[in-house]
């Protein structure tokens, strides 16, 4: 069996009402001045933690986050200038991935000499000193469990990672209550982003048992209840499932990480603005179409754990799985082809190029992905 580094937060709090508990957490009163940062329609739910630790001698500073789509450079730069002014001790970071990717890298870069050009890349980080507490408020991310943040370099239209076991925050509050308000289509985009970490660690070419259970456990979930929470919100049910799902989803990201799927996604995310989720969720049933030759039964185990229960050989199950995915996205309301998101065929090569520059998750497809079989992926999306 091949060695594996499991990194996760220190503590994981989940459940109803969780995030409540976060005024009373030993970070917090270990901490003199706290800074939120907090996704702009959970002002609500999460005042009344900021204003019983105001209640103390402890300050407190709340940055409302409401910049559209994916986190830029200059962005992210009016956020440390705020936070540098403030110099906190403990961050905490209320809100979808954006959110919390720019929360991570604020506990990391604030009163920090490395700035956020530096240290793109893996591993270039040289520490964080601020306490770090992240709510994660979509079932989809998983950036509240994963050593990794990404933020698009507007100076090149390109998606930036900034990876490094420093980025995993020291406690996590996972609250179903906080996605309750989430519309149907941000449940489906992020929802589908979190199948897609899950089963692009579980038909990795470096998946390992350690995180094999995550991953299945994760699709399970998922699979069963993304449509019931798109149809109705308020499943509070179906909301704690999507939560662990996508929990199990990031708990992949740190050791085994995504593949394909993530790297086919980069050029329409940093190029053409369309949303991770939905980027993700169009290329999922292609991509694992191409991939299953290189392992059918492994991707037949993913179709069990999507709910296939039909008999035959694992390429006749493995093929009912990505049946099966298109089904839930369609449920959802999920766009099938690039065309429907306004995509047209002569920027394909562009997008295929963008993508060979992920070799950190190219390396991971079980199957090589080569430019031209990038193309022919995204053609059969037109
Ligand atoms: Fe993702």
């Amino acid at each position: 069996m091949n060695s594996i580094i499991l990194q996760q937060p220190g503590k994981i709090v989940f459940g109803e009402n969780s995030v409540l508990q976060i005024a009373d957490d030993n970070l917090i009163q270990s901490s003199k001045r706290i800074l939120f940062l907090v996704a702009s329609p959970l002002l609500n739910a999460v005042q009344p933690v900021w204003d019983k630790i105001s209640s103390t001698d402890k300050q407190v500073v709340v940055i409302e986050y409401n910049f559209p789509g994916e986190p830029t450079f200059v962005q992210f730069d009016t956020l440390l200038n705020k936070s540098d002014y403030f110099r906190p001790d403990c961050i905490v970071g209320v809100g979808g991935g954006s959110v919390l990717d720019c929360a991570k890298l604020l506990a990391a870069l604030t009163e920090n000499t490395q700035r956020l050009e530096e240290v793109v890349g893996i591993g270039i980080l040289n520490g964080r000193v601020k306490k770090l507490i992240c709510v994660p408020t979509t079932s989809g991310t998983g950036s509240e469990m994963s050593p990794n943040a990404i933020l698009l370099n507007e100076a090149n239209e390109t998606k930036s990672g900034i990876i490094s076991p420093f980025l995993v925050p020291d406690v996590c509050y996972i609250d179903p209550v906080l996605t309750a308000s989430l519309p149907a289509s941000l449940t489906a985009e992020t929802g589908m982003d979190a199948l897609s970490h899950c089963i692009e660690a579980y038909t990795n070419k470096f998946a390992h048992p350690a995180v094999d259970t995550y991953a299945l456990k994760g699709i399970e979930l998922i699979a069963a209840n993304l449509q019931k929470a798109c149809e109705n919100g308020q499943n509070m049910e179906a909301r704690s499932a999507l939560s662990l799902g996508s929990m199990y989803g990031g708990l992949c990201l740190g050791p085994v990480n995504t593949s394909a799927v993530h790297a086919l996604s980069y050029g329409l995310g940093g190029k053409f603005h369309v949303s991770h989720g939905l980027a993700n969720a169009i290329l999922m049933p292609k991509v694992l179409h191409f991939n299953m030759s290189a392992d059918p039964k492994r991707h037949a185990e993913v179709a069990r754990a999507l709910g296939v229960k039909i008999e035959g050989t694992d390429e006749e199950i493995a093929l009912a799985g990505i049946e099966k995915i298109i089904k839930i996205s369609k449920a959802c309301g999920i766009p099938q082809r690039l065309t429907e998101i306004g995509i047209t065929g002569e920027v394909l090569s562009e997008l295929a190029d963008i993508a060979m520059n992920v070799t950190r998750l190219l390396k991971n497809n079980p199957r090589e992905v080569t430019k031209e079989d990038a193309i022919e992926i995204y053609k059969k999306l037109m």
